[in-house]
């Protein structure tokens, strides 16, 4: 409550107990709530009432009111201003191999071989921010249509301040932090806990790990001694990304850390689903790599015209898609070489074509990719209309990031770029093991904590990208490599591709993993890998 209170304050305002009460309820974005209720005041006002949080509408933000409104107090600090976007272009994604130790689809006869893992653990309920319909599923947060980002400076600060709030609230549970600016000569000596966001990362002369970190009211620097406890899960800290310390302060601008906390998940319990899903990425389309005899035998399988002892083809409800269903044109140099198709309008009409192959009774969802023809700063958009109407009716497209409810379970689908970064910055991950970089996305509650590297991040209203509830299944692609475990009872898949290896990927010593198919029973969570290479 505090912090609403602090929120209004900052932008000129007082709160009546009525209206804090009506915002401490309100189960969507806070940040995005109090924004609008703060374009749409009248400025001659002076205290908010309930009354002006009814009018300015308990729901998704609205577009921007032209209405004046007093300036928001001097605020001393960076307050996360990140600047504007520092994201660029990159070739293919580099890949580097894993066995495959299951048996293989290849030929004909195909047993497709069980992976077990261990029983989830408890669910959580969806993220109701937007909600639409699509036919059978229910799409729970999506940037298509609702994109309201100029880039202007003070988006980025209300796009950072949106990460801030939201992972700082998931902190609060573990964590009683202070405020930055309350860490005074008093409190010198005494362990206190804060809260924020990982401005920057260095080593110092004596090997210490010294961290900035500010939130809304200031930026201390947290040092993390070598030797102690914390020192090692610093080594893993990116930029950007909203952490609790729990250390002494000097009483002045420094503290020294005694633990490190992520904000992370909960254990999940079991959903109730119903039906086969098939996951799904980098089909590359149009690339003279794409793989058209394993599709094929894809194709086959799924329409029964091949032995399916486990009855597994049948019982298929649904087809996800995580992104580069087509190879593209231009997004990287030489592309031109690797194209079979130069033009992307029949690139995706192929694609359309290979889909169309499927049985009608599957629901398939298509989420796009950095190879995609929407734009490449996150969130994404879906696809275009025109491309859309290339598609049956039993396609559906999503922006990227996708949160949506279908087979009676939440799925996150993030098409992965961030893996680039996160395998940069982080000790001990590596493109051989993509799952375990999603991982780390769950500790953090967040898809693509670093901003300005290779991910391009469109500051929208709200963060979309804050992993806002635990799903029951994150799908990713992007990285060409295959990666399935169960982490707090998240299934989390990274489903390969259907782009051999390219000759960048040679040179590179890249191996990519095509022409397999995550499947899980949506009843059990249990996954299989289908081999079609
Ligand atoms: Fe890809």
């Amino acid at each position: 409550m505090q912090e609403i209170v602090r929120r209004f304050a900052e932008e000129g305002y007082l709160i009546d107990p009525d209206a804090l009460e009506l915002i401490g309820f309100y189960p969507g974005s806070k940040e995005a709530l109090i924004e609008n209720v703060v374009e749409n005041l009248d400025p001659s006002t002076l205290v908010v009432s309930a009354s002006d949080i009814r009018s300015a509408g308990i729901g998704p933000a609205r577009a921007s009111s032209s209405r004046a409104r007093p300036s928001p107090p001097h605020r001393p600090q960076v307050l996360f201003g990140g600047g504007p976007d520092g994201g660029s272009k990159i070739g293919p994604s580099p890949v580097s191999g894993i066995e495959l130790e299951k048996s293989s689809l290849r030929g004909g006869h195909r047993i497709p071989d069980p992976m077990d893992h261990p029983s989830p653990g408890p669910h959580q309920s969806s993220f109701s921010s937007a909600s639409d319909n699509l036919g059978d599923i229910e799409v729970l947060s999506d940037i298509t249509g609702r994109s309201t980002c100029v880039g202007e400076y003070k988006d980025f600060v209300r796009y950072f301040r949106d990460r801030y709030g939201k992972i700082r609230e998931m902190l609060s549970a573990r964590l009683n932090a202070r405020p930055i600016e309350s860490l005074e000569k008093s409190a010198a000596g005494r362990e206190i806990s804060i809260a924020g966001m990982v401005m920057d990362l260095r080593t110092s002369a004596r090997g210490n790990r010294i961290v900035e970190l500010e939130d809304p009211t200031g930026m201390v620097t947290v040092v993390f001694q070598k030797g102690s406890s914390a020192f090692e899960q610093a080594a893993s800290l990116v930029t950007d990304e909203v952490i609790g310390v729990t250390g002494t302060t000097d009483g002045g601008r420094m503290v020294f850390a005694t633990s490190l906390i992520w904000p992370d998940i909960q254990s999940q319990s079991t959903p109730m689903g119903e039906g086969g899903a098939l996951l799904s990425s980098d089909l590359h389309v149009g690339s003279r790599y794409f793989m058209e005899g394993a599709w094929e035998r894809f194709v086959s399988w799924i329409n029964g015209e091949v032995d399916d002892p486990h009855g597994l083809a049948s019982a298929v409800r649904y087809l996800v898609i995580a992104g580069d269903l087509v190879d593209g044109i231009g997004i990287y140099p030489g592309q031109e070489a690797d194209l079979a198709i130069k033009d992307v309008q029949e690139q995706y009409e192929l694609a359309a074509e290979l889909l169309a192959a499927i049985p009608k009774r599957v629901r398939i969802v298509i989420s796009p990719g950095n190879h995609d023809a929407v734009r490449q700063a996150e969130p994404q958009p879906a696809l275009f209309e025109p491309v859309q109407d290339l598609f049956g009716d039993n396609v559906s497209f999503l922006g990227n990031p996708a949160w949506f409810r279908l087979g009676g379970v939440d799925w996150l689908v993030y098409h992965g770029r961030s893996i680039d970064d996160l395998v940069l910055k982080i000790p001990g991950l590596s493109y051989g093991e993509p799952e375990k970089v999603m991982v780390e996305m769950l500790k953090r509650r967040h898809l693509s904590p670093i901003y300005g590297n290779r991910v391009s991040i469109a500051p929208e209203r709200e963060d979309l990208l804050v992993i806002q509830k635990p799903p029951a299944i994150l799908h990713c692609g992007h990285v060409h490599t295959m990666g399935i475990t169960r982490y707090k009872g998240v299934t989390v898949v990274n489903s390969g591709t259907w782009q051999s290896q390219t000759d960048f990927q040679k040179k590179m010593n890249i191996q990519p993993v095509p022409g397999i198919v995550p499947h899980i029973d949506l009843k059990t969570m249990r996954v299989r890998k289908l081999i079609f290479a």
